[in-house]
Order: C-alpha cells, then structure tokens, then sequence
C-alpha cells in the first residue's frame, strides 16, 4: 500500500494533531516524520483535552501502530513526561509506539545553547520555542549527533560526556549569562532515559517499507508548518527541519513514488508564534478578536499567537512545494461574526503587484492586496453536514478552491473530534 502526508501550510498550529486524530481509524501506521517538542498537537475528545510533542497523535485509537521517525529529535525529558500523562490511558505502548534508532536526541546542553544563541541574538531573536531543536539539528548535519541507537552502545555515557563538554566549550563563545541548573537538568535526563528505553528502539525506514510491503496504510504526520520550513520558509525565522512533503521521505525512509494524497491543512485565517515576517498580520481589534475567539495560545509554549486574514498567495505557495491533492480547513468557526471576511489574493512588492512568496516578505517590501468577502452570523459548532453552511462560507470555500487549484475535503468547525464535516 502507499502513503499519505499530512502536513501543515502556514506557520504551524494549523490544527494537524486534531486531525491526524480523527483519520487514524483509516490507517494502520502514523509516522511523525521531522521536528521535536517544539510541536504541541492537542487533540479533544470525550470532553478532554491532550497536548503531544513527540508521540504521535494517532496513539489513542486501538489498531494503529505509532512511529517516531529518524527525521524527529527527541527530549527524553519531555518524552517522559507525555508517556506519564498518558498512564491513565491503558496504552501498551509496548505494542503500539516504536521509536527510530537513528532519531536524535536533544541533551540538556542542547537546550542551553538554544537559549545561548537566541540571547545573543537580541531583538533579532527567532522566538524559538527553546527546546534544544535548532542545536539538535545542528549536531545532526554537522555529524556529532548523539542517535537514539546510542543507548544501546555500552559506552553511551562516555558519547554522551564527550558531546556535552563541546557543548560547553561552545556556550563560551556566546557571552551571555544562560540561567539553567545543568546538574538538575542532567538528572532528570539520565531518569528519563531509563524510561524512554522502555519503548521499542526499531530500525525504522526497514518496519516502515515492510509495511508497505506487506500492504498496511501509513499517515506521515508533519510537525510545525511549510512557512517554518529551513529551505522553503520565512528564513531565518525558520525552525530547522524540513517540514515540507520532501521531509516524510527522509524523515521516514520513504521514497517518493510511494507517496499518495498529500494532506494540507490550514486555517481560515493565518496565525503564527515567534518572530518574523507575517504579511497579512492584523494589529487592530480584528486581530485582537480572531486571537481571542480562536483561543489563539501556544500549545507548547503558552505564548500568544499573532493572528491576521487567510494569505492565498503563501497558501499556493505551500500547496505547489507539497504537491498538495487535498485540503483541510480548520478553525472556519472562529470567523463566524465577522461582518467583512479578507483574503490577500496578491502582493504590492517593492511598487509593482506580485502573486508569489518572494524572497523578501518584510513588511518594508511587502503590501498584501486583499478581496473581501461578506461574513456569516451562523454559529458553525453546531453543523453536522456541509448541506447547513451558510452560503456566504461556501463562497468563501469556493474561492480558496478555485485559487489554489485543490479540493477542500474537510471543513472544521470546532476544536473536537466530533466537529469534522467530511465535504
Ligand atoms: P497543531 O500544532 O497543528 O496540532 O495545532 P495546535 O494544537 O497547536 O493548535 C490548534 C488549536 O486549535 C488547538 O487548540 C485545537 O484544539 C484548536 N482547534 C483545532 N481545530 C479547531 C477548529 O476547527 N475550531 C476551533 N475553534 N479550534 C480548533
Ligand atoms: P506545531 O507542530 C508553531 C516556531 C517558533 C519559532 C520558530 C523556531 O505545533 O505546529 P524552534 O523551537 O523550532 O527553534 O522555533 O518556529 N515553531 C512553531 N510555531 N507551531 C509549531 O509546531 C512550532 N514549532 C516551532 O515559535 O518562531
Ligand atoms: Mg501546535
């Protein structure tokens, strides 16, 4: 059998963990393909609320299997931490949850270097979620990773005290005071290890292409979204994976032609958390309002998120680079009430209209050209069936369809599993 990518367009937060959640029950296998506990995938069902950062969100449904790909770095701290809140749950994560021996971990210098690099940076700070990511990643490619398959050598630790003392020789170069109690840190590390070698360490890519092979249905879960992307999004303000459809091959060992539907979600407006540029972002009470009936706070991070109207020009941007064949809608409730509905349709760059995401979307080179729309009073949480739409939202998703040239199949219209309108 093949395998489906989801994946996020925009800046993250899209809404991937609720819906990776309500289509497991089609899959055998969700594979989390990139990324680390910089993402936060909150999933509501039966009336309670959970956040992940590692696992994948599928963990809940009894049949599908749950893969940490090779392409996501893993804080055993926080690893730990999702598997305790989980307890309650009656996961045989024995079963269910594997992990890749070649994912990388973070240490708990990799955390301190990442808030080293982010002080240093002033106000030119990326707003990362300081979680060791960009760090991690950085060892990755710079070939001094410490693997997940590490733990299983007999001198782990010495690895683990040789990468650590690098670690602390490059702190210097920074000068700048970090607040972090490394001792503390590093208990909590070495417990959480213990803990994290209770899952089953796996040779991924191979149990991956054995499933396929053997005709079982796979979902790639993407973390962050395409406009974080390291290649292809608002760099540096970036986080440092691929998270574009190319991240579920190498992030998973999956090649390319056994890719199917790519999945891309988005909200029916635009959100993002940390610094850099957001074209269609809104500073009045517009704003105000979307961030505050879409509960627009980090999962992860508990920050506020900037909110601003749907930008279409950046939404076919991420559906060209993905290849993306089907859309998901989220959060088309939290637009209910507006008198005037705005989408940016073009850009004025540098004096002259544009449709396409240039190299410089700064607001200084940026001026975002909208179409308005009339809004809906209609309260969408309660809808069973895309039949009882107001008319102004099918127009609203005609025109996005018609823009970007792919079907929206999913419009969804609260934060539960249950409020999902299959179209
Ligand atoms: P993810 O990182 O892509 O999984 O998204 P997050 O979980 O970080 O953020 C999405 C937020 O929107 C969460 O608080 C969800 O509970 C919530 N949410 C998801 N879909 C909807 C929706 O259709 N309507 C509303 N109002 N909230 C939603
Ligand atoms: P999910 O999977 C939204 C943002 C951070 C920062 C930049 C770099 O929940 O959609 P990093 O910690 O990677 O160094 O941060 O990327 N960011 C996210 N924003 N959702 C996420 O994940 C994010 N993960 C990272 O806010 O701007
Ligand atoms: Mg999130």
């Amino acid at each position: 059998m093949s395998v489906d990518i989801l994946l996020g367009l925009q800046w993250g937060d899209e809404g991937k963990g609720k819906i990776v959640d309500v289509l497991t029950k089609k899959y055998d296998l969700i594979a989390r393909f990139q990324g680390g506990p910089n993402a936060g995938h909150t999933l509501i069902f039966d009336g309670k609320k959970h956040v992940l950062h590692t696992i994948p969100s599928g963990i809940f449904h009894n049949k599908a299997i749950n893969v940490i790909g090779n392409g996501v770095v893993i804080d055993p701290v926080i690893f730990k931490k999702e598997l305790d809140n989980l307890a309650t749950h009656g996961i045989d994560f024995k079963s269910k949850l594997f992990i890749s021996r070649k994912a990388h971990v973070i240490l708990p210098t990799h955390r301190m270097l990442d808030a080293a690099s982010e002080a240093s940076k002033g106000v030119e700070k990326i707003g990362s979620t300081l979680k060791g990511i960009g760090p991690a990643y950085m060892d990755k490619t710079g070939r001094n990773g410490f693997r997940i398959g590490d733990f299983e050598l007999a001198d782990w630790k010495i690895r683990y005290e040789k990468l650590k003392e690098k670690h602390l020789k490059m702190l210097e170069f920074y000068k700048v005071d970090v607040e972090f109690n490394l001792e503390e840190a590093e208990a909590l590390f070495f417990e959480a290890v213990e803990k994290l070698k209770t899952i089953q360490f796996i040779d991924s890519e191979e149990f991956i292409n054995n499933a396929i092979l053997t005709g079982k249905s796979i979902l790639a879960e993407g973390a962050q979204g395409s406009l974080l992307d390291v290649d292809f999004g608002t760099y540096p303000f970036v986080t440092s994976s691929n998270t574009t459809a190319a991240g579920a091959c190498t992030g998973l060992g999956i090649a390319p032609n056994k890719i199917k539907e790519v999945l891309g979600i988005f909200k029916a407006y635009t959100t993002r958390v940390g610094s850099g540029p957001f074209p269609t972002e809104l500073f009045d009470q517009v704003g105000a309002d979307m961030g505050r009936i879409g509960n627009e706070f980090g999962a992860t991070t508990g920050r506020p998120r900037r909110c601003g109207w749907l930008d279409l020009v950046a939404l076919k941007y991420a559906v060209q680079i993905n290849g993306v064949t089907q859309l998901i809608m989220m959060k088309s409730d939290v637009l209910s009430g507006f008198d005037t509905i705005k989408v940016c349709t073009s850009y004025v760059f540098k004096g002259n209209a544009i449709g396409h995401l240039p190299y410089n979307i700064e607001s200084e080179n940026v001026t975002p050209v909208y179409t308005e729309f009339e809004g809906w009073e209609t309260d969408l949480t309660l809808l069973k069936d895309k039949k009882d739409f107001p008319p102004s939202l099918n127009n609203y998703i005609a025109y996005i369809e018609n823009f970007v040239g792919v079907p929206i199949k999913i419009v969804s219209v609260g934060p539960d599993r249950n409020q999902t309108i299959l179209m």
